[in-house]
């Protein structure tokens, strides 16, 4: 019987391929003069996306700064060393930039116009197979409006520019908030479904950094799955999205490779929402040092079952995080959510690709929705 059930579930499968699943990376230019390009295992990828072009607040074109000129130019064809298939997304933007000069942008068509006409040129220029936009964040609600107004045009732009080059369109694709409606920073606003449903290949939601510890002297998780307490957590995100009626298969859940330190008070008190007298020092680990960290220092590590996250604890130094066990819950929840996939901010901060490895395999690994069938794989 249960190789009857083997042979049909397989039929099942071939019968109905399930999406191909998008395991996004953000590349951070900054980090070329000391992570080679060439040591990116884009095997354990689907898109690599390169951080950051930018606005320039002179033309609203998109340009490249001088320093990142020579990695832009290797990008692409670097990482498909390791990878033929895996594609490339200029992203433009980031958190860094200034959100005014893409406020002033938006508003105006003739601006608008000259940034999707460079952004496409720059795309062609470098091989990239796509654009991204990290916009930290529209402020108002004009923003959203002319937000979702840039990706209509900048969508017909792509599908033209296909139709004259003879090359596949460009992907298209925004970092946005967490959720859907803002809900910090005084005005309510929303991101525009109908545009992102017409216009965009995903949004990267960026469901991290809910907690910092500049803000308040108690640990915590700043990518946590589930929050009992509050809204900030991943699948509060997540299904703010979903209830505002966008589709799963736009989606991908964003996932952090650094964490959070804070300084205990106590080495008596050491866990989720414990006090403390301040951030560490430093205030943000990679995972690659969280990872030395624990070594060094022989710290305890603990896995928490009610964020599904991580912490780790040495002393009076105290750090939330994602380890492998917490990415995996976490891309089983995008499946059963029926999400597209998943991102991480950012690839180099990875600890020998421990962390990309184990969000691909959770990924890859097939599963029937519920635990039922699981055993038969
Ligand atoms: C890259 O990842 C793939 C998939 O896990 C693995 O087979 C390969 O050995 C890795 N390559 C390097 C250079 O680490
Ligand atoms: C444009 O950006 C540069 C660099 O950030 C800044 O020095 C300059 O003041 C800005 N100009 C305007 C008009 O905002
Ligand atoms: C945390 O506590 C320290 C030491 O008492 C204090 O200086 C600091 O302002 C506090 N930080 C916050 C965010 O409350």
């Amino acid at each position: 019987m249960e190789r009857e059930l083997q042979v049909l579930l397989i039929s099942i499968m071939l019968i109905c391929p399930t999406a191909i699943a998008v395991k996004v990376g953000y590349w951070p230019a900054y980090s070329y003069s000391y992570f080679p390009l060439s040591s990116v295992n884009a095997s354990l990828y689907t898109h690599l996306l390169y951080a950051f072009a930018d606005l320039s607040n002179e033309t609203f074109e998109v340009t490249i700064s001088a320093g990142n000129q020579e990695s832009i130019a290797l990008f692409t064809t670097t990482v498909q060393n390791s990878n033929p298939s895996v594609k490339t997304l200029l992203s433009i933007g980031g958190g860094n930039s200034n959100m005014n000069d893409f406020s002033t942008m938006a508003a105006d068509s003739s601006l608008r116009k000259k940034f999707i006409d460079s952004a496409i040129s720059l795309a062609r220029q470098y091989s990239f197979h796509g654009l991204d936009l990290d916009w930290e964040y529209p402020q108002t609600l004009a923003d959203m409006e002319n937000w979702g107004q840039l990706f209509t045009e900048w969508k017909a732009a792509v599908v033209d520019e296909s139709g004259t080059s003879g090359n596949d369109p460009l992907l298209l694709s925004a970092a946005v908030y967490f959720s859907n409606q803002f809900f910090q920073w005084g005005i309510v606003r929303q991101y525009p479904i109908d545009s992102i449903t017409a216009n965009l290949d995903w949004v990267n939601i960026m469901t991290y950094d809910f907690v910092i510890p500049t803000q308040i002297n108690k640990t915590g998780e700043h990518a946590a799955l589930y929050d009992p307490n509050s809204k900030f957590s991943t699948s509060y995100g997540v299904e703010s999205w979903l209830n505002a009626g966008l589709s799963g298969q736009k989606i991908l859940v964003g996932m952090p490779m650094y964490g959070y330190s804070w300084t205990l008070k106590s080495t008596a008190n050491v866990g989720i929402g414990a006090e403390a007298s301040g951030p560490g020092n430093p205030d943000v680990y990679t995972f690659a040092q969280i990872k030395d960290f624990i070594s060094n220092n022989a710290a305890t590590e603990v896995y928490d079952t009610t964020t599904v996250s991580a912490y780790c604890y040495a002393g009076l130094v105290w750090i939330g995080f994602d380890n492998e066990q917490s990415v995996r819950a976490k891309v089983e929840y995008a499946k059963q959510k029926g999400l597209l996939g998943y991102f991480f901010w950012n690839v180099v901060q990875d600890s020998n690709w421990a962390l990309s490895t184990a969000a691909s395999n959770a990924m890859d690994q097939y599963r029937l929705s519920g635990d039922s069938f699981s055993s038969l794989w």
